[in-house]
């Protein structure tokens, strides 16, 4: 059985260069997967290539079962998969509501039902609806980055570094946020610089390195780990 959202030995890159070495990255519907490994280690080539934005060279993305390598990042929106990037996740000039409706274009329906379900989630979005996102704190961006990926009401929710930047509280309360989603029946797969923080919430973990799956289990197994800790952990 794959899981529901599977890269199965991805091998791709930028131009001639391989950036993914024949990594493998699966997460399951109510679960947190993390990726963690050092700068540089392709993690977010990862991300692109499980989305569609980069064609790999081998391997194969599958979900629910279907092999989806050959679709467009397009097509995997339509069938339910979102994705926040690293970098310009929101439109810093258009308000807060703004940005969920951007979320909401692909949604024939219940666009009002799912922002009041993010209002919901992210109680201060909705008193900062009719503010520029440009405006807001760091936390508060990347709160609006996700609830605009949740406009779509994905299956998977796949996030690159979601914490970048923000107060220890803050990430803290992201997290509990984000388990919340993936309870509720997503799949979500992040990225995290905060790796010890992120691997206590990952139902499976992946501390990836030049490409390659170095080590992987559940995030609690990997802080076991003496290796994982001294090596990427700090200690
Ligand atoms: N668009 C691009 N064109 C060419 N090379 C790229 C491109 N994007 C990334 N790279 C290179 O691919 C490698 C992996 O980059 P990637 O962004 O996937 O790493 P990462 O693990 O996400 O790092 P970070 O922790 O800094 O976000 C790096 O050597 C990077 O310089
Ligand atoms: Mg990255």
């Amino acid at each position: 059985m794959t899981a529901f959202l599977s890269g199965t030995n991805m091998v791709g890159g930028y131009g001639v260069v391989d950036i993914l070495r024949g990594c493998t990255i699966e997460v399951e519907s109510g679960q947190v997967a993390v990726i963690v490994g050092p700068n540089g280690a392709g993690k977010s080539t990862g991300m692109k290539a499980l989305f569609g934005m980069l064609k790999l060279r081998q391997g194969t993305v599958t979900l629910a079962g279907e092999d989806i390598t050959a679709l467009t990042p397009q097509a995997r929106v339509a069938k339910g998969m979102s994705f926040v990037p690293q970098t310009d996740n929101v439109f810093a000039s258009m308000t807060v509501e703004e940005n969920l409706e951007m979320g909401g274009l692909t949604q024939r329906e219940g666009v009002q039902d799912t922002m009041a379900q993010i209002y919901d989630l992210f109680p201060v979005l909705k008193e900062k609806r009719y503010q520029p996102a440009g405006q807001l704190s760091g936390g508060q961006r990347q709160q609006v980055a996700v609830g605009r990926a949740m406009m779509t009401r994905p299956k998977v929710l796949m996030l690159d570094e979601p914490t970048a930047g923000v107060s220890p509280v803050v990430m803290d309360d992201l997290f509990d946020r984000i388990i919340d989603i993936a309870r509720s029946g997503v799949a979500v797969l992040m990225v995290e610089q905060n790796a010890r923080q992120a691997l206590q919430i990952a139902d499976r973990g992946y501390v990836l390195v030049q490409g390659e799956n170095r080590y992987s289990g559940s995030g609690p197994e990997l802080l076991r780990q003496e290796d994982v800790r001294k090596s990427f952990l700090g200690g």
